[in-house]
C-alpha cells in the first residue's frame, strides 16, 4: 500500500480537513499526518487512530485567507519545518499536501527528498478569495506537483484559469461514509427548547463573512414569526469582528427569539436532520461545500448560492435550490417557498438523498483517489 505524509497547516477542523481524515483512514497503518499547529484536528485524527504529529516547533500564521507572499517571505523561518519535512519524506512514497502553506512547505521538501508531491486543492483560486500575487504563488508551485486533486470541476476550472497545468489535475469529490446518516432520528428540537410548530432553518459553517450567515439574518426580518435560525459554527480563522457583527445584527433587527448560536458542534447530523430546511449562504463560489451534501444525506431539503461548487452539487428545483449570493431577499424567497409547499419540498429531499447516496460514497471516492495516486508511485 502507497505509504504517505499527509501535511495540513491547520490546528482545527475546518472542510479540508474533515476530508483529510477520510482521504488517511484507509492509510491509517502506512500514513503520517503532519500538522503545523496544535489543536482539536489532531485529536479527531487520533480518535480516528491515523498517526499524527505536530511538526511546527512554532506556531506559524494559520489565517486562511491570510497572505502566502507573507509565508514565502519567512522561508527562512520555514526552514527547520521543510527540513523536518523533508527527513520524514524519506519513509514515504509520496507527499500530500492539503493546504496552501502544506503546499509551500510541501514543494521544497519534495524538491529535497526526491519523492512526487500530490496538492489536494480545496480552494477556488479566483480573485474573489486570493490576491493576485498569492494565486500565482499558489499556481506556481502546485504545478510543480505530479498531480493536483481539485475538490469539484469549479476548483479545477479556476485553477486552469489562474495557469495551472491541465495535464496534471483531477476532480474528485469528497466522500461521506454513508453509515453515519443511518442514525434514527432524535427528538434534538425539544433539547434545544425549540417548540415543535416552529419553521427551523440551520446553517452549519464556520461564522466568516464570506460564509454569508449575515444574509440568512437579514432574510429572517422576510420570513414568518415562527421561522428560528439555527447557526451552527464558529470563527475558525480569527473572524472575531465577524462574530460581533452577527450578534449586534441579531440585536439590531429584534431577532434574539428567533436565533441561536450554538457554537461548532461534533453532532452536525443529528441537527441537521432536526432542522426543516438547512440553507447556505457563501456569498462569493464555494469550492465544495460539504455542508450542501450532508444535509441532502440527512434527508432535508437545502437551500445554497448559485456559483461555484454548489452548482455541482444542486440541479434547482429537482435536488434543492439556488439561490442567488448575497441577495436575502431571494434567499427569503426560497425559505417562504419551502414552507408553503411541504411536499414539494420531501419529495425534493427525497430525490436528493438518492443522488448523494450515489455520488458520495467515500468508498467509491477513496477508490478513485488509490488509483490516481498508484499511478505516481513505482512498483
Ligand atoms: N462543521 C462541524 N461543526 C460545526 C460546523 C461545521 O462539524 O459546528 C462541519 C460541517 O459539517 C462540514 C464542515 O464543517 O463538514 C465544513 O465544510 P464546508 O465544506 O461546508 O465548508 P468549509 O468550512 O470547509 O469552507
Ligand atoms: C474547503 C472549501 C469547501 C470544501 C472543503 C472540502 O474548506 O472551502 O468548499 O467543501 O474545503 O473540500
Amino acid at each position: 500500500m502507497t505509504r504517505i505524509l499527509f501535511l495540513d497547516q491547520s490546528g482545527k477542523p475546518g472542510g479540508a480537513e474533515l476530508c483529510l481524515v477520510d482521504i488517511a483512514k484507509p492509510y491509517r497503518d502506512n500514513c503520517l499526518v503532519g500538522l503545523f499547529a496544535d489543536g482539536t484536528f489532531k485529536q479527531l485524527l487520533e480518535k480516528q487512530h491515523i498517526p499524527v504529529q505536530v511538526l511546527a516547533t512554532k506556531a506559524i500564521e494559520v489565517r486562511k485567507e491570510s497572505s502566502l507572499a507573507q509565508g514565502l517571505g519567512s522561508v527562512k523561518q520555514l526552514l527547520p519545518l521543510i527540513n523536518r519535512v523533508a527527513t520524514l519524506s524519506r519513509d514515504y512514497d509520496l507527499i500530500y499536501a492539503n493546504t496552501q502553506k502544506a503546499l509551500v512547505v510541501g514543494a521544497i521538501a519534495s524538491f529535497l527528498s526526491r519523492r512526487p508531491l500530490v496538492y489536494h486543492l480545496h480552494d477556488i483560486l479566483s480573485l474573489d478569495h486570493f490576491s493576485a500575487t498569492n494565486r500565482r504563488i499558489a499556481v506556481t508551485l502546485a504545478n510543480r506537483a505530479a498531480l493536483v486533486i481539485a475538490n469539484s470541476q469549479a476548483s479545477q476550472d479556476a485553477f486552469i484559469a489562474a495557469g495551472g497545468r491541465k495535464d496534471i489535475v483531477e476532480f474528485v469529490y469528497n466522500g461521506f461514509d454513508l453509515a453515519l446518516y443511518q442514525q434514527p432520528a432524535t427528538d434534538l428540537k425539544q433539547q434545544l427548547g425549540i417548540d415543535k410548530d416552529r419553521f427551523l432553518v440551520g446553517h452549519f459553517s464556520r461564522l466568516s463573512p464570506w460564509k454569508g450567515q449575515h444574509i440568512l439574518l437579514e432574510a429572517l426580518t422576510s420570513c414568518p414569526e415562527n421561522v428560528t435560525a439555527l447557526l451552527v459554527g464558529e470563527a475558525l480563522f480569527g473572524e472575531q469582528d465577524y462574530v460581533q457583527q452577527l450578534h449586534a445584527q441579531v440585536t439590531e433587527l429584534k431577532l434574539e427569539n428567533r436565533v441561536k448560536f450554538l457554537g461548532f458542534r461534533d453532532d452536525v447530523n443529528s441537527l441537521m436532520a432536526a432542522c426543516n430546511l438547512v440553507t447556505h449562504t457563501s456569498t462569493v463560489a464555494e469550492p465544495f461545500g460539504r455542508v450542501i451534501v450532508e444535509a441532502m444525506l440527512c434527508g432535508t431539503p437545502v437551500v445554497a448560492t448559485q456559483a461555484g461548487g454548489a452548482q455541482e452539487l444542486i440541479e434547482s428545483g429537482k435536488t434543492g435550490w439556488l439561490v442567488t449570493p448575497g441577495d436575502a431577499m431571494d434567499l427569503a424567497a426560497a425559505i417562504n417557498n419551502c414552507i408553503a409547499q411541504p411536499e414539494q419540498s420531501a419529495k425534493m429531499a427525497q430525490a436528493a438523498n438518492l443522488q448523494a447516496i450515489q455520488r458520495f460514497d467515500v468508498a467509491a471516492i477513496n477508490k478513485q483517489i488509490a488509483q490516481l495516486l498508484s499511478k505516481l508511485v513505482k512498483t
